[in-house]
This record gives C-alpha cells, structure tokens and sequence, in this order.
C-alpha cells in the first residue's frame, strides 16, 4: 500500500486568518500537509521531513519587536520555499532587503503586472502580463536581497512576488489561497507539485485504504464504542471504523428528542439498515423533556442536555463491557483549535462541539479516525463509504439540537412543531436550489402568540422565524438574500401545514453583533 503521508507539506503559521486556506488548497492537490506554529524547533522541522515549506500571512510587522521570527536555519535545509505575506517579507528580511510600512494599507483586488522573467512557479498563472490578486497588507518590500528578481508589481506596491529560482525560493505579496485570488489554487498546485515535486497521493480513496489499515492495526481484536449523533463527524467516523472492523464496532444513538423530523428514523434506517453497523437506538427523548421542564436558561439548557446525554451514553456503554476503545469524530481543526489553545495561540475558529465527551473514569482509550481531516475530506470520504449525500453534506446542526432553538422553556409540543416547519423550510430550499448556496439554514420557535385571522376565526397562534446564513467560518456572518418569490412560498407552506403557526419571519440580521443561532 502506497504510504499517503511520504509526500507533505509543512505550513508554518504566523497568525494570519487565511492559514487554514493554505491547508485546504494544498490537501486539493491531493498532497497531505501539516500547520504548525511558526517557532516549531529546527528539529521539529527536519523530522517532518516537508518536500516543502509554506510560510504564512500574519498580522504583525516583520520590523516590529516582538513580531514571530523563524527558525533561521530553516532556509539551510533545501527544501523549496513560499512565502506568502508576512511569509514572503520574512524572506526578503533574512536575505538582506529591506521592508517599510506601505504608507497606506492596501486591502482587496488588485492588478498584478509582470516584471521581468517569472520563473516556473508562475507558469500559466499571467494572462497578456497581468493576473487579478487578493492584497491585504500594510507593509511592503522596498528593497529586495541579492540574488533574488522581482517578478510582478502592482500601482501601489513595486514589488510583489520575488524568487531565486535556482534556489526555489519565491515570495507573493497576495493571497494565493484565497478564492479572491482567481489563479491562486493553481499557483499553490505548480508551487506544490512542480517545484516540490509531489506526485499527489492524498485522495479519497487512499486516505480510506490508509485509515482502515491503521484502525485495524490500532484495535486489533479489542471492541470499540462510539455516541452517533446523526452529525457528518461521527456518522463518517463510524462508516470508517465499520469499514475497517465490522462487528467489533458498537454505536449507541441517543434519541433526546431534540432532533430534526425523522432523524433517527434515518439514522437508524443509514447505518443499521444499509450498512449493517450494530447500533443500539436509545429512546430518551421523555427523559430530555422531563429534565428540560421549567428551565428557560440557554445556558442551563445546553448544560442539562449535555450532562444527561453523558449520563445516557455510560449507561448504555456499562452494556457493552468488553470495549475497551471510545471512538469520536474529532477533525483537523478541532486539533489546531486544542493546540493553540495551549500554546497560547488560539486559532479564531470555534470549536465542533463533539458527542462522547466522557469522564475520565471510563478509562477508555481515544480512536479519532478523523483527527488529520477537513470537513470537506471528511464529507469526501463519507460519500465514498456510502453514505446517502443528504448526509454529508448536510447544514452544521448544534449539539444541543432544537433545545437551542425552541426559546425559553423547550416542550414536546413546541419541538414537535418546530421539527415540521423546519423540515418544509429545508424541504423548499433543496427544491429552489438555495440549500447549498446557504452555509447554515433552520427555523427557531418563538413562543410567543399572536393573533391572526383563519377562514371567518380569528386565531391566536406561534411564531416562526427563519435563518439562513452566509459564512465562511462561522465567526461572521451575512444574511441570505433569499428571494421573495421563495420567501412567500415557503410561509404560505408553513402556515397552511403546521397546526398552531399563524406568523413567519424571515431574519435580516448579521453576525455581529447577532449571532446564528437564536438561543
Ligand atoms: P453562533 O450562534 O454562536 O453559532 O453564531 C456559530 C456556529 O456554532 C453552532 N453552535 C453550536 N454547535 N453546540 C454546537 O455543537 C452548541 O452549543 C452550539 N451553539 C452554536 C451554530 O449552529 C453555528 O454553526
């Protein structure tokens, strides 16, 4: 079997907010790569054994005291080097040039022209001379070191890519890794296949062959656990795991009745029915509702559903006691997340908020098929092992379910409800075409009555609002610009089939200062 990890990719972070991006397009080459903090040891670096080095944008001044500074030596080791930014300022900076504050900020599109003779990380990336970038820096190079050529300048900034091709060092000033930067995937592909020479063995394919492979050398004949939550993590994980162990793989799906219409019909009917996993369907759903009474507290609410599942999860494990393993769902950025977290250099994503955070005293050891993936390989992968793409590719949905989104006091009643408009919301934007333009689509349950009119009645009745939102990592995020003639439809189908809703809205705010869920 091909070894997926042989060819990789080190990308060194100096704070920018786009570093996960340079993961992403590089992983599209289907080449692995790793993000690590910009001071990791030199050590550190020969061990990871790179075919090539990615230095990061960051938000400081390479001049500035205190700014991340690089293991020097790292430009010793000849291995090809880009630099992007800050990364491309630390360069010219170590070789002698020279870096100033551009005056003025520059942020957004700007014209790329060649200057002189681009060297063959930019083949193909210039049209007639010119390619459209994405810019967002405030200092520039002045002047650049020995041995190095400028390559492109725009109006505003004389020198914004640089190179010593012999040594296979470039620099840009822009972003490459962002959709912004329309030539830039194929820059960072020339940059990782061509001038790092890799072949490109990180594929779907590979990467399931890969992970079967060390589960079963990881587990051997030991059984394993694993809290199914219907969520693309813990449903790919359990595919995976499946896939490589069978039998030896118990799931437990805990029912709390805080679900979307039919999802644990579905999860059922997905993994025990087609894919013949074992799962113990645990019915809690009173049990949620009973402990939810009364409380109207997010907080609260979130620590109750949270503290019960647990309490459910160890029950149902007590039943399966020769396992010795708990599997979850863990991805790459919740690795980076937790790894920042102790360094210190917190990463600005939050956190998936993962089922199976167990007690310490359960002894169980941790199996993470996941841990080296981005959502969008772990979605790849999940439709490779067949699952149904509804599934993967499904919007994120909160692990306190509906219990964050029916307001105030969650009842069955209200969630009974809430599941129906919800299902014909979701249901209308699959049809019209808008499910996958939209990152995050749901509706919350107001409950508070309001009157209406019905036939010759009058009606006083609930409230439902809805929420779609456009983002890129969920820390901001716009509105949707949904269509009225969509908007409409969707109403009229709300308030005609779900019994005790007579009003809808439609939510126009962004985030921030809002936030996406409604609490
Ligand atoms: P907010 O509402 O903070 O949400 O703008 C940002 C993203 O996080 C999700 N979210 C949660 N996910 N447990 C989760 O697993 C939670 O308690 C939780 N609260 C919010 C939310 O759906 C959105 O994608």
């Amino acid at each position: 079997m091909a070894d997926i990890h042989r060819e990789k990719i080190l990308i060194l972070d100096f704070g920018s907010q786009y570093t996960q991006l340079i993961a992403r397009r590089v992983r599209e080459c289907h080449v692995y790569c790793e993000l690590h903090p910009f001071d990791m040891s030199l050590d550190e670096i020969k061990a990871f054994g790179a075919q090539g080095i990615i230095l990061s944008g960051g938000p400081k001044s390479v001049y500035e005291e205190g700014a991340p500074a690089i293991t020097e030596e790292l430009f010793e080791l000849g291995i090809p080097i880009l630099g992007i930014c800050y990364g491309m300022q630390l360069i010219c900076r170590h070789f002698g040039g020279e870096v100033v504050p551009a005056g003025k900020r520059e942020y957004g599109h700007a014209e790329l022209a060649v200057k002189g003779v681009p060297g063959p990380l930019f083949e193909g990336f210039f049209v007639d001379g010119k390619s459209s970038v994405w810019m967002s820096h405030g200092d520039h190079v002045a002047t650049i070191p020995d041995n190095f050529e400028v390559v492109a300048e725009t109006g505003n900034a004389p020198v914004c890519a640089i190179q010593n091709v012999a040594r296979k060092l470039y620099g840009v000033q822009f972003h490459p890794e962002v959709n912004h930067t329309p030539q830039g995937a194929q820059l960072v592909n020339t940059f990782v296949r061509k001038i790092c020479g890799c072949a490109g063995q990180w594929t779907p394919g590979k990467i399931i062959e890969d992970a079967v492979a060390r589960i079963r050398e990881q587990v051997g004949s030991d059984q394993v656990i694993l809290g199914l939550s219907g969520g693309v993590d813990s449903s790919v994980a359990a595919a995976l795991i499946h896939r490589a162990i069978g039998d030896q793989l118990h799931c437990v799906f805990v029912d709390n009745g805080l679900l979307r219409l039919d999802e644990g019909d579905q999860v059922m009917a997905t993994f025990a029915g087609n894919l013949g996993v074992k799962v113990t369907r645990v019915n809690a759903q009173q049990r949620f509702y009973s402990a939810l009474t009364g409380v109207a507290d997010p907080e609260q609410k979130r620590k109750i559903i949270g503290n019960l599942f647990v309490d459910i999860f160890e029950e149902e494990s007590n039943n399966i006691t020769d396992a010795t393993w708990l599997a979850q769902g863990t991805i790459y950025p919740d690795v980076i997340e937790s790894a920042g977290a102790k360094t210190g250099k917190a990463h600005n994503i939050k956190s998936h908020h993962n089922v199976g955070g167990l007690p310490d005293y359960m002894k169980l050891k941790l199996l993470e098929p996941l841990r080296e993936l981005f959502k969008d390989e772990v979605r790849t992968v999940g439709e490779e092992l067949g699952l149904p793409k509804q599934m993967v590719w499904r919007h994120p949905f909160p692990g306190p379910g509906l219990g964050v989104r029916v307001l105030g006091e969650v009842k069955e009643e209200y969630c009974d409800i809430l599941r129906q408009a919800d299902a014909i919301y979701i249901d209308e934007l699959y049809r019209s075409g808008h499910y996958h333009k939209i990152s995050q689509a749901f509706a919350v349950f107001l409950p508070v009555k309001s009157v209406g009119v019905m036939g010759d009645g009058r009606t006083y009745e609930y409230v439902i609002a809805l929420r779609a939102v456009e983002t890129k990592d969920f820390m901001t995020a716009g509105w949707y610009p949904m269509p009225y003639a969509d908007l409409a439809r969707i109403s009229n189908r709300i308030i005609n089939e779900v019994k005790g809703v007579n009003r809808v809205t439609y939510d126009i705010s962004s985030k921030p200062p809002a936030t996406i869920e409604w609490e």
